[in-house]
């Protein structure tokens, strides 16, 4: 298969991480005799300092005449504590993803058997746990009217969905829920918020067309606690965008290190593939950030595209690693000598040579 594939690294960890996926895309089309075109462009603080633009226009074009996107991570201290910063590098991730109109983000949250261990979790509750999170990605109060009152006293951001824009993400989840455990839950605060009113009518109308999903509803603050209290509950969450947020990091915590969340971003037309973590300045360049992350998001853009055998192979690859605790120090603590390259090494060559399939 002919892929051109944009490769965003980004600020901070990204570009690091981002080098080890492109490693194992690239021995993954060795192998399996595709044809993998790599595009790099600037994005985020790096793209501010020397374009002066978070998005500049060629990164944008680039995307949009690509097959995929494999982005690394945005974000750079020197704008989170100047509130009066014009520019910011997450405005970058933002145009980005309406721009290309990526209104659903795919967080799958799973446990590793090997890993049960590190959570801080107990490891009764949260083994077997699998979850595919769908966060809506281009609506809500990420991308509603923004206001900041003359004086400087008042504030606000407007949280708006439209039927359409439920709809189209809330069909995913349910075929979703179709083809792995049939439950999906709605995750909302349908007790206070129009909006989400608003989720619950659109998404309870579209069930009667999914009559083998099983439809549950719960509110986003009930949801927090039952993510950590019973995981296993869940099979598919789906929610608007800031609930997607700040509950996909909670349930990172269910795997063990934030450093281990893939995701995928799709739309009509286009996908990205990105990390849930940010861009963890205080590691950069250090050798210490996982790129395990990111090599997920590489085996789910090869997924996107039915390379259903090359995405296994590169997941068989990361089991293996943490297996054989071949990982860095969010996971591994006591071993502080294995670095992001030793991580994507290892990848690399078990992609060449798979050993022992039989995890
Ligand atoms: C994420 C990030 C982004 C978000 C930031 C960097 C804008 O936290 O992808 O989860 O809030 O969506
Ligand atoms: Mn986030």
């Amino acid at each position: 298969m002919n892929l051109n594939i944009a490769v965003l690294p980004g600020d901070g960890i990204g570009p690091e991480v981002t080098k080890q996926a492109v490693k194992a895309l690239t021995a993954i089309a060795s192998e399996y005799n595709h044809n993998f075109k790599f595009t790099v462009a600037d994005v985020g603080a790096i793209a501010i300092d020397k374009h002066g633009d978070a998005l500049p226009d060629e990164t944008l074009e680039l995307c949009k005449n690509t097959d995929a996107i494999l982005f690394g991570a945005i974000g750079d201290p020197k704008y989170d504590n100047d509130p009066s910063a014009k520019v910011r590098p997450e405005q970058g991730l933002l145009k980005l993803r309406k721009e290309m109109g990526l209104f659903a983000n795919i967080r799958p949250v799973k446990a590793y058997q090997t890993l049960l261990d590190k959570s801080p979790l107990k490891k009764h509750i949260i083994e077997g746990t699998d979850i595919s999170i769908y966060r809506e990605l281009t609506g809500g109060i990420y991308f509603g009217e923004k206001q900041l009152s003359e004086d400087g006293n008042t504030a606000s951001d407007l949280c708006t969905y439209s039927r359409e824009e439920i709809e189209r993400i809330a069909r995913l989840a349910f075929v979703a829920a179709q083809n792995r455990d049939h439950r999906l839950t709605l995750v909302d605060k349908a007790n206070v918020l129009e909006s989400s009113r608003l989720w619950r009518k659109v998404v309870k109308e579209l069930a009667e067309e999914y009559p083998d999903v099983k439809l549950d509803f719960l509110f986003v603050d009930n949801a927090a606690m039952q993510m950590i209290l019973n995981p296993k509950q869940f099979d598919v969450i789906l929610t608007e965008n800031m609930f997607g947020d700040i509950i996909s990091d909670e349930a990172s915590v269910i795997g063990g290190s934030i450093g281990l969340l893939a995701s995928a971003s799709v739309g009509d037309k286009y996908a990205m593939f990105e990390p849930i973590h940010g861009s963890y300045p205080q590691a950069a360049n250090k050798g210490i950030a996982n790129p395990i992350a990111s090599i997920l998001s590489a085996a789910m853009l090869l997924s996107h595209f039915g390379l259903h055998n090359e995405a296994e192979l590169i997941r068989l690859a990361v089991e293996k690693s943490l297996k054989l605790n071949i990982t860095t120090p969010d996971i591994n603590a006591e071993n502080d000598t294995v670095t992001t390259t030793n991580v994507g090494d290892f990848i690399e060559d078990f992609i060449f040579n798979p050993k022992d399939t039989n995890l």
